[in-house]
């Protein structure tokens, strides 16, 4: 496959998909959502995958939705159309996600962002839904997403000032994982990815989902959905590989069985 808007690579175990949209800090549009979640689903059922990253430029990871593509869309031709219905592939990938963001993360970007697993950040990132200078409010999860990382209090000061954050601010409030010189952020994130990948598949993807379980279930319904899953892994090979390796002081191979 070849892709216009994106640049796909793999690194060992790694996916990695970089936006490729330099005259237009990496805006998202429709063709890009496209092969970037062509991009994720090949990498989701390729087995030798473990991990995906997904980057952008030193200036912007992406600078929201395309404004030039979206600005003379109607009511009825964006219903119709099922408007941003496809942006939320990220969050239903089982393989885990990291986004490494260097510059501008906005609008849709941060979106996107938000629907990875980690956020590792570069000192020069930020933060921003501008979407309400723009006349409109996120629409890609945003304003469900954004409160459950920062809180309210952020998530509302951001939402409707539409201003910047930087990396330090999105650190100390909870947005991003890590953050970096901005020379070490792909290594940093590919190095996060290497280390995923490693793991068994099925029990880091089991990981993910029961971590994701947290943002939308009570603490005792989570907590058994842990359990649950928790017992099942002793039904594996990679559980007794994992096991077996520790006691004998060597170091696990798993099968992803
Ligand atoms: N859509 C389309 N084009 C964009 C864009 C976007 N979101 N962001 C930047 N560009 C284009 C600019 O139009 C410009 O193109 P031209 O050279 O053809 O004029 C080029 O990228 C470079 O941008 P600037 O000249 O503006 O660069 P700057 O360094 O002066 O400013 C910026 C950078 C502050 C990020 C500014 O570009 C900006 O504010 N961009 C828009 C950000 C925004 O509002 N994002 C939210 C979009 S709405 C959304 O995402 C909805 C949703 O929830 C899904």
């Amino acid at each position: 496959m070849s892709y216009q808007t994106i640049i796909v690579e793999t690194r060992g175990k790694t996916g990695l998909v970089t936006f490729n949209r330099p005259q237009a800090l990496n805006a998202l549009n429709e063709a890009l959502i496209a092969e970037l979640n062509t991009a994720l689903v090949d990498f989701e059922t390729n087995p030798e995958i473990g991990c995906t990253v997904i980057t952008g430029s030193e200036k912007a990871f992406a600078a929201g939705a395309d404004v030039k593509e979206m600005a003379e869309k109607t009511y009825i031709e964006a219903y119709l159309a099922r408007f941003l219905d496809g942006w939320t592939r990220i969050a239903d990938t089982r393989k885990p996600v990291i986004a490494a963001v260097s510059g501008f993360c906005l609008g849709g970007g941060l979106e996107l962002a938000m629907m990875c697993d980690l956020i590792v950040a570069s000192e020069t990132a930020r933060f921003a839904l501008p979407e309400i200078t723009l006349g409109i409010m996120p629409g890609a999860g945003g304003t469900q997403r954004l409160p459950r990382f920062i809180g309210k209090a952020k998530a509302m000061d951001l939402i409707l000032t539409g201003r910047m954050m930087d990396a330090a601010e999105a650190e100390r409030a909870g947005l991003v994982s890590r953050v970096v010189a901005p020379d070490k952020l792909l290594a940093e994130a590919l190095a996060a990815a290497d280390k995923i990948a490693s793991y068994s598949q099925p029990i880091v993807m089991m990981a993910k989902e029961t971590v994701n379980r947290a943002q939308e279930t009570s603490l005792a319904e989570g907590a058994r959905f842990e359990r649950r899953l928790f017992l099942s892994m002793f039904a594996t090979t990679d559980q007794k590989e994992g096991m077996d390796a520790f006691i004998a002081k060597r170091k696990p191979v798993f099968r992803n069985r």
